[in-house]
């Protein structure tokens, strides 16, 4: 079989490359190795075991916890919440499937070939797909586009059985709530799902590397969302490493040392999640033998039209460089199905929201103090506190604050930083402003409607001048 484009990998970054090729008219084909006897499932890491499962577990748990916790401050006497964890899971597995279910109709509408197998490049232009029972078959292309994700970064010593000592893939499918969880990693998928279990009844304990959370944010939000989540019951064990764990009948023991080196000591565990990162997916796709070369990190190198060492050959998404990101890849896919049919593909890196979906969530578009600092860029600062929004007061989510930073000279936007509830949402009115490139003034002077939380947007761009309203 021939076509224009072949994709390796049906995450959102291969997939939505897929549709964008066959939208242009481009002959398509996906090529997908995960599956189950019915057929190759369509969504990658995001739908089937990343972005959405998590998500559901994050939203039900919100919800178990505030009907235990939150409702009788409102005048709601339920009796205390019940945890049926089968239905939960239950939940999560229907929200995995409708989304996966999906994308296999929109491969279907959009005349994508959806090949079920694992695929190796044996030269520009060929991809063999071999299936799970083992039976080779060759296609040709005129252009493969690599989509091949990410995989759990290991650590020596902490070996993942995904019962006791767990990934991602394992925390979101745990049998039963933990009565002591340890997390490996205070970064995004640590939080996440360590506020999921701390939400279900688990103790939760974070150990860091580092002497701080969420590194790469700003440092003023990620010292705000410690607080808040040392305030609800999440303990933290910042520069610190563990050295290695080992499992016994009643759980497991982590050996935990001081990064900068000292005495070690033991922290016990009835299930310990490692979370310490993802690295790039590369495994038997015949990389070397078609001379696509990888830099030091294992990530494929590509040029800013995502062209590889070799001619015909595009990779995006998390293989890539830049954040591990579903919006991120999929910006990309659309980018590159782009630039192979012959029109003007563009991702603007400077406007990629991130957004860690805890409650409060924390939401940030653009550059964080450190890094106009480091960069010797002079910016102002405003600021609207949760505590002074109406609406805030009203729903009692009054955790958090906005931050929006702006170029001294031009006001410009050059970052927005929330932490709120909902911030997830409100982040989008920073990023269209700053795709604009929209000043804090152009924000302060946009109408927000009352009451709502976005107001407190609004109020931190007028900050920005000194003249915030309601503070
Ligand atoms: P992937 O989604 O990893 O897809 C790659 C696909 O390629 C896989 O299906 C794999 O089976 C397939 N594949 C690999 N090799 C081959 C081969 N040789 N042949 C055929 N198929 C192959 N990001 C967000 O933006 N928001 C979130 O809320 C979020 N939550 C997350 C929660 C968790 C627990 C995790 C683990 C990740 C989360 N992420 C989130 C990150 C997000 O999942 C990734 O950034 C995103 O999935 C990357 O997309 P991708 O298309 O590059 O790769
Ligand atoms: P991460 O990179 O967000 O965080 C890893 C953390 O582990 C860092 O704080 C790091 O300093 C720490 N660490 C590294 N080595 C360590 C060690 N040996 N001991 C203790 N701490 C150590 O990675 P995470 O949380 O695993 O997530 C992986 C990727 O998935 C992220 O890049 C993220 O982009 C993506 N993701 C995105 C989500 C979202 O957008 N909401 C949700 C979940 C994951």
């Amino acid at each position: 079989m021939s076509y224009d484009v072949i994709v390796i990998g049906a995450g959102p970054g291969g997939y939505v490359c897929a549709i964008r090729a066959a939208q242009l008219g481009l002959k398509t084909a996906i090529v997908e190795k995960r599956g189950t006897e019915k057929g190759a499932l369509l969504g990658g890491t995001c739908l089937n075991v990343g972005c959405i499962p998590s998500k559901a577990l994050l939203h039900a748990s919100e919800l178990f916890e505030e009907a235990g916790h939150g409702f009788k401050a409102m005048g709601i006497e339920v009796p205390a919440p019940k945890l049926d964890l089968k239905t939960m899971m239950g939940h999560k597995q229907e929200v995995v499937d409708a989304n996966v279910n999906g994308v296999s109709f929109l491969m279907k509408k959009n005349k994508v070939d959806v090949h079920y197998g694992a695929g190796k490049i044996l030269a520009a232009g060929k991809v063999e797909v071999r299936d799970a029972a083992g039976k080779a078959s060759t296609l040709e292309t005129k252009a493969i586009v690599i989509a091949t994700g990410s995989d759990v970064t290991p650590l020596k010593g902490v070996e993942i059985d995904e019962k006791t000592i767990v990934s991602s893939t394992g925390a979101i499918a745990l049998d039963k709530v933990p009565e002591r969880m340890v997390v490996i990693g205070a970064g995004v998928i640590g939080l996440e799902l360590g506020s999921v279990w701390r939400r279900l009844g688990a103790k939760v304990e974070v150990i860091e590397y580092l002497d701080r959370i969420l590194p790469g944010m700003d440092a003023e939000v990620a010292k705000q969302s410690q607080r808040l989540f040392e305030k609800q019951g999440i303990s933290f064990r910042l520069g610190a490493k563990v050295t290695g764990a080992t499992k016994s009948k009643k759980g497991v023991s982590l050996s935990v040392e001081p990064a900068a080196g000292g005495e070690a000591q033991t922290v016990e565990a009835d299930v310990v999640l490692l979370a310490i990162g993802r690295r790039p997916y590369t495994e038997g796709l015949g990389l070397e033998a078609a001379g696509v070369t990888l830099d030091q990190r294992g990530r494929i190198p590509t040029d800013k039209h995502y062209r590889t060492s070799v001619e015909g050959i595009y990779a995006i998404g998390d293989v890539i460089a830049g954040p591990m990101l579903a919006h991120k890849a999929e910006d990309e896919g659309i980018a590159v199905a782009e630039l192979i049919a012959g029109k003007a593909g563009h991702v603007n890196y400077e406007v990629i929201p991130a957004v860690v979906y805890t409650y409060p969530e924390i939401a940030s578009v653009g550059r964080t103090e450190e890094e106009l600092k480091e960069a010797g860029v002079a910016y102002n600062v405003g600021k609207f506190p949760l505590t002074a929004n109406a609406r805030a007061r009203a729903n009692r989510t009054t955790e958090g604050f906005v931050k929006v930073l702006a170029d001294k000279e031009t006001d410009r936007v050059l970052g927005v930083h929330i932490v709120a509830a909902g911030a997830g949402e409100l982040i989008h009115e920073a990023a269209v402003l700053m795709e604009f490139g929209g000043s804090s003034e152009d924000l302060a002077r946009t109408c927000h409607a009352h009451p709502t939380i976005s107001e407190a947007v609004k109020e931190a761009a007028l900050a920005v001048e000194k003249r915030a309203l309601h503070v």
